[in-house]
């Protein structure tokens, strides 16, 4: 059910969200930067249950980059124990059937994940397979550019088992070898923290998708700040290189 605010308008399919300024926002009421990914953690659980809410059909989340390995190994054993702590928590509503039909995915590479995590994510994946209300993609371990490679690395393998020609490959077998194979490119791109960058997300499927910037910090982010996002969305004019 679309809500009357949003009647008449032209809904984004796809949100990706990369939460963005836990860190500084945990550094400004002098905590530690994990409770910052804490409540961050809080605000993707309420935003995804409200983009599903008002009838999103496909959520993606950023939540850890390739390149956020870089960080101090104390902080990434924080964020690995919230990504714990999710997906406990997913795989009991799912038992009980609460989560209101979600269907998780990660995307991201599985090598160099914790073995547990990849297990708990591949159970909640199977268990939700069969949701429909929104598609939740969960953005771990992931890089754009890793995902091309990726993608390049499959293509090479058909191309030498002499499936394929290499002047055949067209745009949509590289689409099609993504993690995101088979769903709509994001129509909408929301960047919070005031940062205007991609820091590597979706860089093939953003092509032409639409940006949403904000200072906001991700803990900060209310579900009035997606629809703001959302109203904007909607009154921009998307050419896609025509008239
Ligand atoms: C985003 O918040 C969470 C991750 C990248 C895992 P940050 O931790 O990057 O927060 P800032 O950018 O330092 O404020
Ligand atoms: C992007 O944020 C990654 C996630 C939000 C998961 P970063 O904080 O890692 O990006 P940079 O380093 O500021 O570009
Ligand atoms: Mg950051």
């Amino acid at each position: 059910m679309v809500p009357e605010k949003f009647e008449g308008i032209n809904m984004p399919r796809h949100i990706g969200i990369i939460m963005d300024g836990n860190g500084r926002w945990a550094s400004k009421r002098g905590l530690e930067r994990s409770e910052g990914h804490k409540a961050g953690a809080e605000v993707f659980r309420r935003i995804c249950d409200y983009g599903a809410e008002i009838g999103i059909e496909c959520m993606t989340f950023y939540a850890f980059s390739t390149e956020n390995w870089r960080r101090p190994p104390k902080e990434v054993a924080a964020i690995m124990k919230l990504f714990r702590s999710f997906l406990k928590e997913a795989e009991e509503r799912e038992k009980e059937n609460e989560r209101k039909g979600l269907r998780f995915h990660l995307i991201g590479e599985k090598r160099g994940l914790p073995a547990d995590i990849v297990k708990s994510i591949e159970t909640l994946e199977e268990e939700s397979a069969d949701k429909k209300i929104m598609r939740v993609n969960l953005a771990i371990n992931y890089g754009g550019r890793d995902e091309i490679l990726h993608s390049v690395k499959e293509l090479a393998a058909r191309v030498k088992r002499g499936e394929l020609s290499p002047g055949d490959i067209t745009e949509d077998d590289i689409s099609a070898n993504l993690f995101t194979a088979g769903q709509p490119d994001p129509d909408l791109i929301i960047r919070p923290s005031g940062e205007y960058r991609l820091s590597n997300f979706m860089i093939w499927q953003a092509a032409y998708s639409e940006f949403w910037f904000s200072d906001i910090l991700w803990p900060d982010f209310t579900t009035d700040d997606l629809d703001r996002a959302i109203l904007d969305y909607a009154a921009r004019n998307r050419r896609f290189g025509a008239v």
